[in-house]
Parts: C-alpha cells; structure tokens; sequence
C-alpha cells in the first residue's frame, strides 16, 4: 500500500488533466503563428486563459501563464520593482523561498525590507503591517496561505490597510498553496497581484500563471519576444496550460465538498495522533488553516527519521524542515512561530489531497505510533528529557 500524504509539494495529475492533455498532443502549431495550426494552439491558449481567469475571478486579459509559481513570484515582485524609483518592500518572515529569497536579494541590492514577524500561529497582524507602511514603500507581498503549516493569512484586511494608506502601493500574494483550497477572488481580496501553479491542484508541473490588475505597470524581468504580453515571452507550453486550464476547472467544481472531505481526513488525522502519541505539538492556526495541511512536533525525535520510516511503510510526507548541503537546517516557518531548534526538527508536514481515504488515514494511524514510540527508544534525545 501506497499512500501519498505531500500534497502541498506536489499533486498527482487528474485522469481528467491526463486526457486534456493527451488530446491536445497532437497540436503542435506555435500560438503565434498566424495560420491554421497556429490558430489550433492559441484557442487552446486563450481557452485555458478564460478557465484560469475565471477560478481566479479576474477578467482573461489580467493573466499571463509562466513556467512556475516562483516564476510568477519574481516577475510580480522584481518586474514591478523594475518600474518605480521606491525602495522599501515589506513581506513576512514565513514566506516561500520563492518569495522570501527574492527580497533577500533585492535587500543586497539596494532595497531596505521589512520582514513582518508573525503570531504563534503563523498569522500576519494587519495593524502591525499599517505600522510599517511608509511614503517610500513600492510593494508588499503576503502570502495567501503557508505550505508548511498551512495558516490562512487575512488578505483582504491586508489590503484594505494598505489602501487607507496609499492607492499606490502594490499587493502581492503567492496563492500557489491557497488556489484550489481557499475561496479566492481577487477583486474581493483586494490584491494587485496573485500568484498560482498548476502542479498544486493536480495539474501538470511546469506551469503557472500571475494575476496583474489592470493599471499595474510591470517591466519585463526576462527579454525576449511578445508572448504574454511581453512578461514571459518564449514559445508557450500549450500543453501544459491546456492542462492548467482543466486542473482549475475541476478544482472548482464542487471545491467546497472536497474541501469538506479533505478536513474530515485531516482531522481524523490529528485527533487519531492527539489520541495515540503523547508530547507532540500541533503547528498552524487552529481554525484559519487549509483543509488538508497539517504540521506535527514530535518531540525527541528528528522528522527526517520520521520521513524515513513512514517511507518504508509506504507513506509520503515532508518535513516542516529543509536539508540544506547535509546540514539540517530547522525551517524558517516554525522557527518564526517560536519553535525551539529541537521541536522545528522534530517536525513532520501530512498534506493530504483530493484521492485520500479513511482507510489511508486508518493505515497512516496504524503505523506512525509505532515509529515514534522505536525513535524515543533510540533518541538521545528522549534519554536526556527523561532524566530532567
Ligand atoms: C507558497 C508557495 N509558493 C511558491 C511555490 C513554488 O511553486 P512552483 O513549484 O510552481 O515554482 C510553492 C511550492 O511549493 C509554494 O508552496
């Protein structure tokens, strides 16, 4: 048995996206190519477009496809940066590298960042980002939602800060792991630019898209031909986005239930682990958090072992943790949360997603207690606590 429970890093691709795909193969013409194979492609291109717009609720000519949600970040963030003499940009401290990294390089390139801190839950405070808006602020980019331990931040109330302050600055929000699991609209939410991918809501990897409000100036981060209005230009992956434009279109249909299904899984999850494992802690907002995410400290134990062992049982899932050059580096999120290096580590990510069923979760809570318990056997760790 089998069970994959790392949704937020990738998803597996609809057998409805499969066939999309499949049966746009054999379209080859370049969409800008003005004849008849041509055209083929760009009505794949342009139909794809109206589905994605639509889940996003903003109009087709506000969205251009990318290779990749980090893709869509940079060209939102660095593009309009490129275009206004302004120099402080604020985002949280919890961001995507495909966010956070951006800023780190912007920072040692002559821009002054504000990194927000956030609440235990991982939640952004609207005041305090009023308090750090200023006359020479060009762009805040929060995030829709976290991937490691899935709190929903408050967009709207975001935005609506930044507008009592300035019609000028621009919002940004990485919606990669809120798309599909959130309700979002962009015109309600209030932001200026919202990125999303495909491979999230079991599309194909490779692709994604970026929300550009109508009136936002952004300047091309890449050089080169027209395509997507000059923002992204090289031949498009018309494949690939005839597949986004799917994904989205049963992500949205009957999201709600799924969504409903999704959580129901989800917390048999963490009540079975509540019930069955003694000193852990559950990271994340206890409410505001995405239905399938959720973030576990074991205590005394290391989440790679933990990854490790779930794997040879047949269970997929991720740390809240990243391995960097053999070092173990504790993850920026839990830190920022006010995690202690030892339970950051001691952390494991189940994201579960929209082909997950009880008998998976029965399975996962058959074997996880059991790992545990053989770990603290053998940590030093746990020695070291039991002797306090
Ligand atoms: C919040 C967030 N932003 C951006 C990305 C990057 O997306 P992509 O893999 O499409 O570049 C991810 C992927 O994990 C993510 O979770």
């Amino acid at each position: 048995m089998r069970v994959y429970l790392d949704n937020n890093a990738t998803t597996p691709l609809a057998e409805e996206v499969k066939k999309e795909m499949a049966d746009s193969a054999g379209i080859f013409g370049n969409a800008s190519s003005m004849h008849k194979d041509g055209m083929l492609s760009r009505n794949l291109l342009e139909k794809a477009r109206q589905k994605v717009s639509s889940g996003l609720g903003c109009s087709p000519d506000e969205l251009i496809f990318t290779g990749c949600g980090t893709e869509s970040d940079n060209i939102a963030i660095q593009g309009f940066l490129r275009g206004t003499d302004k120099k402080h940009i604020i985002t949280s401290k919890i961001e995507h590298p495909a966010v956070l990294n951006v800023f780190k390089y912007l920072h040692n390139n002559g821009y002054e960042v504000t990194y927000l801190d956030v609440d235990e839950y991982g939640a952004v405070d609207p005041e305090l980002l009023a308090g750090a808006l200023r006359k020479d602020t060009a762009l805040v980019s929060i995030m829709t939602a976290n991937n490691e331990i899935g709190t929903i931040q408050p967009v709207k109330e975001i935005s609506e800060r930044i507008r009592e302050y300035s019609k000028d600055i621009v919002f940004h929000t990485d919606a990669v792991q809120g798309f599909g699991k959130t309700d979002i609209d962009v015109k309600k939410m209030g932001v200026d630019m919202m990125s999303v991918s495909a491979h999230k809501i079991n599309g194909p990897k490779g692709v994604g898209a970026l929300f550009i409000r109508k009136g936002v100036k952004i300047k091309p981060v890449f050089i080169g031909g027209h395509h997507e209005r000059g923002l992204r230009p090289g031949t498009e992956n018309v494949q690939g986005i005839a597949g986004f434009g799917k994904a989205v279109e049963i992500a949205m249909a009957g999201m709600k239930e799924k969504n409903e299904k999704t959580g129901r899984l989800r917390d048999k999850l963490k009540e079975g682990i509540i019930r069955s494992i003694p000193n852990i802690k559950i990271n994340g907002h206890p409410e505001t958090v995405l239905p399938n995410t959720l973030n576990v400290s074991f205590r005394d134990v290391e989440g790679e072992s933990i990854i490790m062992m779930l794997d040879m049982e047949g269970i997929s899932v991720s740390t809240g943790s990243a391995c960097t050059s053999g070092t173990l580096e504790a993850s920026h999120v839990l830190l920022s949360i006010g995690l202690d290096h030892a339970s950051a580590q001691g952390s494991v990510r189940f994201s579960l997603g929209v082909y997950n069923n009880e008998q998976e979760i029965g399975y996962v809570l058959e074997k996880l207690p059991g790992i545990i318990s053989r770990l603290r056997d053998m940590s030093p760790l746990a020695k070291k606590s039991e002797c306090k």
